[in-house]
């Protein structure tokens, strides 16, 4: 069964395999990483032709290294058109970020210069991405804790640019934000207003930690903090609804649990939606007295 995409979902994760057939969440849609499906068969093939039966699939790339300096790998597109095809995804998201050099990966998410020369070669490359793989592609906010050298941009700046180059989406981390406006003394408020809005397709909400010199670490290892969940209900009163994730991937808890926080995220979306529609009713009503 597969229907649109709305409302907060979760990812697919592996710890969660027999719960999901035991137990179906009552969730709308599930996000996969598509570098632990591609070329796998097996447990991960099973669960995921489950999954894809039940539920709407969104795919997240970790690996296109979408702002480094290594030639796109027109094998792995190949492969990732066909996963995407299979499970008839309909956008496919990876991060603004480098995460290869030499080809050699570097399983870390590396932040990008915030130069104008990193926004064009980011922007062409995202071009060439969705070029290969026939649909939609969104570039996620990643968290980053040291900023590369030579950049005269600032992080919402070097975003809004990438993705207007690129004529791409936004799938806006709201955890990534605010742990970013924290740990580089900016206030997340700002950073939101100055993001792209109008470009986001799609919202990631996590958890952090909090280390003993107080910076924030996006280890998506506990419930959305309240602020987060702040910043998420004025996102939506803003832009109305949109798709969202709630993500927990270190000290995985039961999918109950998982479960649970996306409820709780998904009450904020509709509180916000609430507000959204009583804040436009009085001028709806005011054009229908114009009308008559
Ligand atoms: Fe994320």
């Amino acid at each position: 069964m597969r229907g649109s995409i709305d409302g907060v979902g979760i990812g697919l994760r592996r710890e969660h395999y027999d719960e999901l057939v035991a137990a179906p969440p009552d969730v709308p849609w599930l996000e996969i990483i598509p570098e632990n499906y591609i070329d796998r068969g097996g447990r991960d093939a099973r669960a995921l032709a489950e999954a894809a039966e039940r539920w709407p699939i969104v795919a997240h790339g970790v690996s296109m290294s979408l702002g480094g300096p290594d030639p796109l790998d027109r094998d792995w597109l190949a492969s990732l058109a066909r996963l995407l095809d299979a499970v008839d995804a309909p956008w496919y998201s990876d991060h603004l970020c480098y995460a290869a050099i030499d080809g050699i990966a570097l399983h870390d998410l590396l932040p990008l210069p915030f130069t104008e020369e990193a926004v064009e070669h980011t922007a062409a490359r995202i071009r060439k991405v969705a070029d290969a793989l026939q649909r939609p592609v969104a570039v996620e906010n990643i968290t980053y804790y040291a900023r590369m050298p030579g950049g005269r941009l600032d992080e919402p700046d070097f975003v809004r640019a990438v993705v207007e180059r690129a004529d791409c989406g936004l799938l806006l981390d709201l955890s990534n934000l605010y742990v970013n406006a924290r740990n580089h003394g900016r206030d997340p408020w700002d950073d939101l207003a100055r993001m792209p809005l109008h470009r986001v397709v799609q919202v990631h909400l996590a958890g952090f930690s909090v280390e003993h010199d107080g910076r924030l670490l996006d280890d998506h290892g506990a419930p959305t903090h309240d602020d987060v969940l702040d910043l998420y209900a004025r996102l939506v009163e803003r832009i109305g609804s949109v798709p969202t994730l709630f993500e927990w991937d270190t000290r995985v808890p039961p999918l109950a649990v998982v479960g649970a926080e996306a409820a709780r995220a998904d009450a904020v979306r509709r509180a916000a939606l609430a507000r959204r529609a009583a804040a436009q009713a009085p001028a709806v009503a005011l054009r229908w007295e114009a009308i008559a």
